[in-house]
């Protein structure tokens, strides 16, 4: 085997097999030695081994160990070790799937696990679909095709004619809409201010009894999975609201969209099926590396009309899946491989058990915090929990700590005025030892024991 890559799946399987024994957070001696990486521009070819060598030493020792089981901040998976291993191989490959005609494998396997994908999402079947770095590139896809859909509706050409002068087009989110998905609709000019907020409830969802009444072009951007407290907003009334006034109904569903995959969660997306689009991870809960998102658009041809490339030199449609009419990018990597091998290995069954055993360790951290005496603060209905270890100053002073400790991560967050640690069980390594690991070092580190 070439040198060099028996060495980087050495050091890898190395770093993988240490990442149990050692703080998740990195050390700030093993941050500050990252300094050593600021020289010039080296003038002279080195050898290989010696480039590898210096990533690892100084590169592993100050990742942070999200790719291990005590790792709770934001909603990051982690990567199953099938997805990993086809990522390299896809990564010898170096394909580039702008097109199947160009990279026939890449395409086929991306292919079939956008339809394992819908099937597994409860999408509909006929659904256009495409890989993309994440759910922010995914919202900005499903929008672009919203924007061209309803102002096509109206009779404005938006690709062709910008947003100058075209008929205004009314955007409604819900209070606690992600903020990513304002940073999409300000990349399509429909503006970060100039949309109607409808109120939440008490755990983030949208109110359905407060959705405007919408006439003239529209798009309702809904959410499954608020990112502080899991909620899914209630996706049967407001899409029947929705679609009675002719509206785009848009769904962000960066992980709740993957209650959808578990029976036993499934009720928390009813009617979920029922929205023009969708956005989603598989970064998060599929657990295959970075950087992986999804966008559904049930009218394919709004999306290919938002997205579409051609020149006399490009493949003409109808040569095979070409990604690059879906997508914003022409060029791109093979996140498809990686998506099919972690479906291939774990089945529709593996999924929904990746799903559920995440929640439920999310249910155990609840059950051992509130039975210590401290406050969650939501309804833990997926694999988000929300803690304040007394007032403001308590709970940061304890996330604090816990960071310092390494046991795990967790990030702080504001819920409904009140400071929180942000627990988010999102990866197939945690295990219910780690839960309670973790539990452990939380009630500690908060004197609780
Ligand atoms: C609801 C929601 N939407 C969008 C995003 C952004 O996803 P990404 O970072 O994959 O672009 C997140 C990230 O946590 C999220 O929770």
């Amino acid at each position: 085997m070439n040198p060099l890559l028996q060495d980087a799946a050495q050091r890898a399987a190395r770093y993988l097999a240490a990442l149990d024994a050692r703080p998740v957070h990195p050390t700030p001696d093993a941050i500050a030695r990252l300094a050593a990486l600021d020289v010039p521009l080296p003038a002279r070819p080195r050898p290989p081994e010696d480039v590898l060598h210096e990533l690892d030493t100084l590169g592993s020792p100050a990742t942070v160990a999200s790719a291990g089981g005590r790792y709770f901040g934001y909603v990051v998976g982690g990567a199953l070790p099938v997805s990993v291993a086809a990522h390299w191989l896809a990564t010898a490959w170096d394909q580039n799937v702008a097109s199947a005609a160009g990279a026939p494998a890449a395409a086929a396997f991306e292919q079939v696990a956008l339809r394992w994908l819908r099937e597994l999402l409860g999408l509909p079947a006929d659904a256009a679909g495409a890989f993309v770095s994440g759910t922010t590139m995914g919202n900005v896809c499903a929008l672009a095709a919203a924007r061209h859909a309803v102002l096509a509706r109206a009779g404005w050409d938006v690709e062709a004619d910008g947003l100058f002068g075209a008929p205004p087009v009314t955007v409604v989110v819900g209070e606690e809409a992600h903020p990513t998905l304002f940073k999409a609709l300000g990349l399509l000019g429909l503006g970060r201010r100039r949309v109607q907020v409808v109120p939440a409830d008490a755990q983030g969802r949208m109110r359905a009894d407060r959705l405007p009444r919408l006439s003239g072009p529209s798009i309702v951007c809904l959410q499954a999975g608020n990112v502080n407290t899991g909620a899914c907003d209630p996706f049967d009334p407001l899409c029947a609201q929705a679609r009675e006034a002719g509206a785009w109904v848009h769904v962000d569903g960066a992980f709740g969209l993957w209650a959808q995959a578990a029976p036993g969660l499934r009720a928390l997306c009813a009617g979920v099926a029922a929205a023009d689009s969708w956005a989603t991870d598989a970064h998060k809960w599929l657990n295959v590396p970075y950087d992986s998102g999804l966008v559904f658009v049930r009218d394919g041809a709004a999306l290919r009309a938002a997205m579409a490339v051609s020149a006399a030199y490009l493949p003409a449609p109808g040569s095979g899946p070409i990604a690059s009419d879906h997508t914003p990018e022409l060029s791109r990597r093979a996140r498809g491989v990686d998506a099919w091998a972690a479906l291939a290995a774990l089945g529709r069954d593996g999924v929904a058990a990746l799903v559920e055993r995440c929640c439920a360790h999310a249910r155990a951290f609840a059950h051992g915090l509130r039975a210590a005496g401290f406050d969650v603060l939501n309804d833990v209905v997926l694999n988000q929990v929300l803690v304040s270890f007394g007032d403001a100053g308590a709970t940061r002073a304890l996330a604090a700590r816990l960071q310092d400790d390494g046991t795990c991560w967790c990030g702080l967050t504001e819920w409904r005025g009140r400071v929180a640690l942000r627990i988010s069980v999102s990866s197939w390594a945690t295990t219910e030892a780690d839960v309670q690991r973790c539990l452990a070092a939380m009630l500690r580190l908060a004197g609780a024991h």
